[in-house]
């Protein structure tokens, strides 16, 4: 089964913010997605950096190619959930 790409920003900023927590992921997942998914740390995507106002506020995460704002562990692995569930629907 192909693998959820997970890619948290690693960014200062993100950091700062709780991306920190979230890296949680790697090394305590909970059971049910702990063999379904790829971590990725990223360098600063520039989103905290962009003055359009498009974007909240981090840390930013990537789930495949969907992006988390505000995001926590939570919020993620609900996300990480949810991919799993549609691609077995
Ligand atoms: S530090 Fe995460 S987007 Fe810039």
């Amino acid at each position: 089964m192909e693998k959820v790409t997970v890619k948290i920003c690693a960014g200062t900023s993100c950091f700062v913010m709780g991306a920190a927590q979230i890296q949680a992921l790697e090394f305590t997942p909970p059971e049910d997605i702990a063999d379904k998914i790829e971590l990725v740390e990223v360098r600063c995507m520039n989103l905290c950096k962009d003055t359009t106002a498009k974007y909240n506020r981090g840390p930013f995460v990537m789930v495949n190619d969907e992006l988390i704002e505000e995001a926590t562990f939570e919020k993620v692995v609900n996300k990480i959930r949810e991919v799993l569930k549609n691609k077995c629907d």
